[in-house]
């Protein structure tokens, strides 16, 4: 199984959740392997590079664009899940990464700049889903509220403006039911190597946790 963590916008999420779903799925049991194809940060690889000796494992890759799709198919015949931490830009190299995915998962914070990249970035996979169709390949993609603030006018904007983009394109999109709050220890994690389900934060676990469930149930839907 391969999600693409991905959308045409810097700085939405997409590292600290491709980082937190890797140790949730790991917890229960599946084997995973995050490509991070974000040349020129490689923020995954610094993550992995503070992670605790004692804490087990995560398989690391980094990957040039071209060679995104290859690369998620090879280590899919050795893990479980295979998890492509994208790269913000409006190029093919966004395409790639939702072409070679089973599960695309977008990132979207509550503002308005967000939320038209997400329109940006939803024209382009309509595109890749057009062509998935026609070759018979399955994809589904999945809108994720992030980092977001709670109660807030600007978390019911997003609630409803994703409804409305769902209901404008029926059966291309679809949401969680989760949603990943803005959360001091989210930014810890990225120092520490970890996972917020290796930490003590209930509600980060929480959370988190019911996104990892949410996850399960879509990989065993295909
Ligand atoms: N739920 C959250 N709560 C608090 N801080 C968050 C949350 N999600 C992300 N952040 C912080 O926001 C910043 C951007 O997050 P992140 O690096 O995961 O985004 P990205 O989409 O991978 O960015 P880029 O486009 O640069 O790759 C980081 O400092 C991260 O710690
Ligand atoms: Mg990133």
């Amino acid at each position: 199984m391969i999600i693409a963590v991905t959308g045409t916008k810097g700085g939405t999420g997409k590292t600290t959740i491709s980082t937190n779903i890797a140790i949730g799925l790991m917890q229960q049991g599946k084997s995973v392997s995050i490509i991070d194809t974000d040349e020129g940060q490689f923020s995954v690889l610094d993550w992995s590079s503070n992670r605790p000796e004692e804490l087990p494992t995560v398989s690391v890759l980094k990957v040039p664009t071209e060679k995104i799709g290859a690369m998620a198919r090879e280590q899919a015949k050795h893990y479980d899940v295979v998890i492509l931490d994208g790269r913000a830009t409006q190029t093919e190299g966004t395409d790639r990464l939702s072409a070679a995915a089973d599960i695309i998962i977008v990132p979207v914070k509550p503002s308005e700049f967000d939320i038209r990249a997400f329109e940006k970035y939803f024209e382009r996979y309509k595109t890749v889903k057009a062509i998935s169709d026609d070759v018979g390949k399955k994809i589904e993609a999945f809108a994720l509220r992030s980092d977001v603030k709670k109660g807030t006018k600007g978390e019911k904007e997003l609630v409803e403006l994703l409804e409305f983009i769902k209901e404008q394109n029926p059966g291309k999109l679809r949401t969680f039911e989760t949603t990943i709050y803005d959360r001091e220890i989210y930014k810890q994690c990225a120092g520490y190597g970890t996972g917020v389900a290796e930490e003590n934060n209930k509600a980060a676990k929480q959370e988190m946790g019911q996104l990892i469930n949410e996850i399960i149930s879509i990989i065993n839907e295909f």
